[in-house]
């Protein structure tokens, strides 16, 4: 029940990034630990997404990520099995935090973007829950 609380609270929020504006362009950069709440074991993107596509429909057992449009913007709908919200990711100096069991869906990508996801461990497969009712089922028992 601790960390379904955990989950409830700390759902899904964005991280404002540090920004060097420059003439020549702008910089931001990530640390792990320290702009970001773990440690950085697997960065991943997304390109060439089609503008109809739809990406995600899975949870995390113990998976946390930060989703960021890099470029252009997508829809990105969050759930944590009794409450939803959705964010439209646009600023690359913005990440959405997604914390353990939380379900997300990708959408509405525009021509061209390209969306970058932060990872706080290798991947697994076991670690998905793919099937929504077993996310509900997971939620009401309080699992992870
Ligand atoms: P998936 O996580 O389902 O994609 P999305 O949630 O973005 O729609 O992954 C799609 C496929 O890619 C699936 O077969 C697993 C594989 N994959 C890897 O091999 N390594 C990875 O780091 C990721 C994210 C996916």
């Amino acid at each position: 029940m601790a960390d379904r609380k955990k989950n409830i609270n700390g759902f899904a929020h964005l991280i404002d990034l540090p920004v060097i504006t420059d003439p020549r362009g702008d910089l931001t950069f990530i640390e792990s630990n320290e702009h970001i709440p773990f440690a950085i074991k697997r960065v991943y993107y997304l390109y060439n997404v089609p503008v109809d596509a739809e990406r995600g429909g899975h949870a995390h057992r113990e998976l946390e990520q930060i989703v960021f449009a890099l470029s252009g913007s997508f829809r990105l709908k969050v759930d944590n099995g009794i409450n939803k919200s959705e964010y439209w990711l646009r600023d690359p100096r913005k990440g959405l935090y997604i914390n353990r069991m939380i379900s997300r869906e990708m959408d509405s990508f525009s021509q061209g973007a390209v969306c970058m996801v932060l990872a706080s461990e290798h991947y697994d497969e076991d670690d998905y829950v793919r099937e929504y009712d077993d996310f509900i089922l997971s939620v009401n028992k309080g699992e992870k």
